[in-house]
């Protein structure tokens, strides 16, 4: 369990019952043809190599993140939902650390996902993380819309983060 730095927003893992109110998160934060139906979000949440997160604050849920160990060297978020009033306030960024954390602690070397084309404010949270788009996808989505494949070099990512650990300290 852990708690975020700026609130009293605290992750833990998901819970069966908790699936209602993710399917009311994920059709209040995605267009129709973005959003999964019940049947797609609990086959994800079933899988064997899916993992996912709850932040809760006060008792409430107010976001959620899956991912999923996609082979051998990657992961792939699944999805990744804060509540609109409770956004801008670290919660993604905190649900997104404890997947990173997640992927790398198996060594899996990048992680990837896929976001609308016209979901700006996404492209630039996973930006701000250090996702890279690496593929335009057409029609991606059930609506039509295209997708922006976005990657993120773990291991990469990693290494120069404590090679600066290692100037600042030798400095
Ligand atoms: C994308 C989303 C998960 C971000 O969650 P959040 O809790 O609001 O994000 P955070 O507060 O942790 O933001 C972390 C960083 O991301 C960037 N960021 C977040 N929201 C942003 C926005 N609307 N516009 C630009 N940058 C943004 C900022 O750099 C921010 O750092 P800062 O707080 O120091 O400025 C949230 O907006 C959301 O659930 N949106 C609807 C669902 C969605 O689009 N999911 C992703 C699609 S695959």
């Amino acid at each position: 369990m852990t708690t975020d730095r700026q609130s009293d927003v605290r992750l833990r893992a998901y819970r069966s019952e908790d699936f209602p109110i993710l399917y009311e998160i994920d059709q209040a934060c995605f267009p129709p043809g973005v959003s999964y139906s019940q049947g797609e979000l609990a086959r994800f949440l079933a899988q064997r190599d899916c993992r996912a997160w709850i932040a809760e604050a006060g008792g409430r849920i107010v976001g959620f993140l899956i991912v999923e160990r996609g082979g051998p060297t990657y992961a792939h978020i699944i999805t990744i939902d804060v509540r609109a009033e409770w956004r801008c306030r670290g919660i993604g960024r905190t649900l997104m650390d404890a997947a990173e954390e997640w992927a790398r602690d198996r060594r899996l070397a990048f992680m990837y996902l896929e976001t609308a084309e016209d979901n700006v404010a996404a492209q630039q949270f996973y930006e701000s993380r250090g996702y890279t788009k690496v593929d335009h996808i057409n029609g991606y989505y059930a609506n039509g819309r295209a997708a922006w494949l976005m990657v993120k070099n773990l291991a990469a990512a990693e290494r120069i983060a404590r090679s600066k650990q290692q100037l600042t300290t030798d400095n």
